[in-house]
């Protein structure tokens, strides 16, 4: 269940909002500068399903995003509990940052979690299957897919390198609580 947790950025302890109702999850994130949407995402994938299988269940989608945005690359991440980068990769953005691209998801799988900071608040975002979310280039933000990750996700690139992470050196994330529950 896609569920979406507003709390201020010194404070994580304080829910200002939490709901999962779709409908104030985009009005909210749509105040920041953040679209979301709710696509389809109903086709029966492996665990370990590779790149290839993904793209092509979802090609329609993945048409319709190319023309909106005319990506330069698309790909797959996709993690599993047993997946030997499990840790290595959950680590990777656990920390603060900014990109220089666009970051759009697309969830046909599982779930994880982007904290997005902005205005003093930081919005906890559970995305799970179907949903597609967009953090504009340079949104301040950091991701948990949680210990035992579980997710399969699309990836569209505007630039080559645009993907890379620019660390904010703020440990913010420290102190907002984990993502614990794969598929939660
Ligand atoms: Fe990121």
């Amino acid at each position: 269940m896609t569920t979406l947790t507003i709390t201020p950025d010194d404070q994580p302890g304080e829910v200002l909002l939490y709901t999962s109702d779709f409908d104030l999850i985009q009005r909210e994130l749509a105040a920041i500068g953040i679209p979301m949407e709710r696509w389809r995402a109903d086709a029966k994938l492996a665990p370990d399903a590779d790149q290839a299988t993904v793209l092509a269940a979802y090609a329609a989608s993945v048409a319709a995003l190319n023309a909106k945005y005319g990506f330069q690359s698309v790909d797959v991440v996709a993690m599993h509990p047993a997946h030997e980068q499990a840790a290595t990769a959950r680590g990777k953005f656990l920390a603060e940052h900014t990109h220089d691209d666009f970051e759009i998801r697309f969830f046909v799988d599982g779930a994880g979690v982007f904290y997005i900071r902005k205005h003093g608040k930081v919005y906890q975002t559970l995305c799970t299957a179907g949903d597609l979310i967009e953090l504009p280039a340079n949104t301040t933000h950091w991701f948990d897919m949680g210990p035992k990750p579980l997710f399969k996700a699309i990836r569209f690139f505007t630039k080559a390198d645009g993907w890379v992470g620019k660390f904010t050196g703020d440990e913010i994330a420290k102190s907002f609580p984990e993502y614990t529950g794969a598929g939660a």
